[in-house]
């Protein structure tokens, strides 16, 4: 969304949690993936989404970009949770150009924040389903102040931004790429990172309902961190399955467990929500991303309570990767590379 482009990008994920880099290249029949990288982020240089302490962010860019080596200073970023508004909306037939010379005052009604304030995109997915002789549209909203400070973040380190993208349609980008297309297929791609959990439910290449959890994985770490009284730092071990001396693993599992019941009732009440606006769209599974879908007990939970098929999705599946990149450990954190590989593919002109 926002910025087009006509030159090959790298996909860079600005996570509370790590900063994920991803470069692939395009063969004839797939993509190849050219670079990779992670970097752990101190805790609290970026929170809710903001990046509170630049110079860390720069360094921590600086040292994955040295380290990755990407062969170009293009990038697409990607923004997500509450200065991002993703909404379906009905305007009467018109012309994509009408629809951008307009998008002011169609589009101010539907927001919650000032349009001054916003930068603006639009799809237009087709005629109306559901009102005769109306176009469906799809907005997206984003607070100037969050892209802008993103932007002016990644130019600080010598990258050049051509792409401001949304989480979520990262993720379904990534998806597309790499599953086939299952016909009439209704797919709910959940994103589970450190703060935030992405959602996109969607249906032959179109996405029908997005939604951002303000939940992810530090809230189970700081439930660790708070119950057992430990650091931070050591209550992340602890979630990752790491044994502690004095910490009793009935009570890790009983405190995970209360999160995910917590989680997992939010995902239901999206559920329930899409159910009631789409009364005849059943949703087939749930394919999970974002390092916290590897919580321990996440997947049969969200089995046991949805009634749902649950898989763990891989954001390499038809992506070609050299055993060099296995040799340095890509699978550590490969479900973690989802949005940036849906970053990399962004380029010519697409939306
Ligand atoms: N094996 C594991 N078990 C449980 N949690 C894990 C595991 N590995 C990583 N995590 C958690 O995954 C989260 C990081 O995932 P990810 O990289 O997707 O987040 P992020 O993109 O940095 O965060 P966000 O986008 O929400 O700001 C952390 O909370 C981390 O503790
Ligand atoms: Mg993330």
């Amino acid at each position: 969304m926002f910025f087009k482009t006509r030159r090959d990008v790298f996909g860079l994920d600005i996570g509370s949690h790590s900063i994920k880099l991803i470069e692939l290249k395009k063969g004839k029949k797939e993509y190849k993936l050219k670079t990779a990288g992670i970097k752990l982020l101190p805790k609290d240089t970026i929170i809710d989404g903001s990046i509170m302490d630049s110079t860390t962010f720069e360094e921590t860019v600086r040292s994955l970009l040295a380290e990755a080596k990407p062969s170009t200073k293009f990038v697409a970023l990607s923004v997500s949770g509450q200065s991002v508004i993703v909404k379906k909306i009905n305007v009467p037939f018109m012309t994509e150009e009408e629809f951008a010379n307009s998008i002011q005052w169609e589009t101010e009604q539907y927001l919650p924040f000032n349009i001054q304030d916003v930068y603006c995109d639009f799809k237009i997915l087709g005629e109306s389903s559901e009102i005769q002789g109306q176009l469906d549209v799809l907005l997206v909203a984003a607070k100037k102040d969050l892209v802008d400070d993103y932007q002016n973040a990644v130019r600080a380190v010598g990258l050049e931004p051509l792409v401001v993208d949304v989480d979520v349609f990262a993720l379904q980008n990534m998806y597309e790429l790499n599953e086939p297309l299952s016909e009439d297929k209704i797919i709910m791609l959940v994103n589970m990172g450190a703060s935030f959990t992405n959602i996109n439910i969607i249906k032959n290449g179109l996405s029908l309902f997005t939604r951002d959890i303000i939940w992810g994985g530090n809230k189970v770490t700081e439930a660790l961190q708070k119950n057992l009284g430990i650091t931070f730092e050591d209550a992340e071990l602890v979630k990752c399955g790491k044994p502690m001396e004095g910490i009793d693993i009935n009570e890790v599992s009983f405190i995970i467990n209360q999160e995910i019941d917590g989680v997992v009732n939010e995902i239901n009440r999206t559920i329930s929500f899409f159910n009631n606006a789409n009364p005849n769209d059943v949703i087939d599974k749930i394919v999970l991303y974002g390092g916290t879908a590897q919580l321990r007990g996440l997947v049969d939970a969200l089995r046991e309570k949805l009634g749902l098929v649950v898989e763990i999705g891989n954001p390499f599946n038809r992506i070609i990767v050299d055993n060099s990149f296995w040799n340095r450990g890509i699978q550590n954190y490969a479900l973690q590379t989802a949005i940036a590989v849906g970053l990399a593919i962004r380029r010519l002109g697409d939306r």
